[in-house]
């Protein structure tokens, strides 16, 4: 029961970590779209952030079936104020989270959860080529 419990927990712990990054990412990329160089970068910087907070809410209701508490978002990291270090830390932070998110599916406790994570690893994917698409463009 112990290690049920913790196996639990951990995963609990985990999705927490994915919301705050998710959280995290929809807000500092309100800000880098009002930093894009033009239209097209700024309407595909908030599709991405269309995606965040699809993730953002998929991820809060499984926290919320598991824990039996609702996640409460608060920015924890400062987003840059300058654009290519912006799209730099974006792209980056993207590609861990391919990782991570694949982590969490291959340890989920359901077929639903791993399924969910599994999705959202393909989103972060798509977005780290935009971003390093951008970093090119702008450098
Ligand atoms: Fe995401
Ligand atoms: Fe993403």
């Amino acid at each position: 029961m112990y290690s049920y419990y913790r196996a639990n927990q951990n995963e609990i712990d985990q999705i927490a970590k994915a919301l705050a990054g998710e959280y995290n990412a929809i807000q500092c990329y309100e800000q880098m779209a009002n930093m894009a160089k033009n239209e097209e970068e700024k309407k595909q910087i908030m599709e991405i952030r269309n995606d965040e907070i699809k993730h953002y809410q998929t991820f809060a209701a499984i926290y919320q079936s598991l824990s039996g508490m609702q996640y409460n978002p608060k920015q924890t990291e400062e987003c840059p104020g300058d654009y290519y270090v912006a799209l730099t830390a974006a792209f980056k932070d993207e590609q861990e989270t391919v990782d991570f998110y694949l982590d969490i599916a291959e340890n989920a406790s359901s077929p639903y959860i791993r399924k969910q994570f599994k999705r959202a690893s393909a989103d972060e994917q798509n977005h780290a080529v935009w971003f390093l698409y951008y970093l090119m463009q702008n450098r």
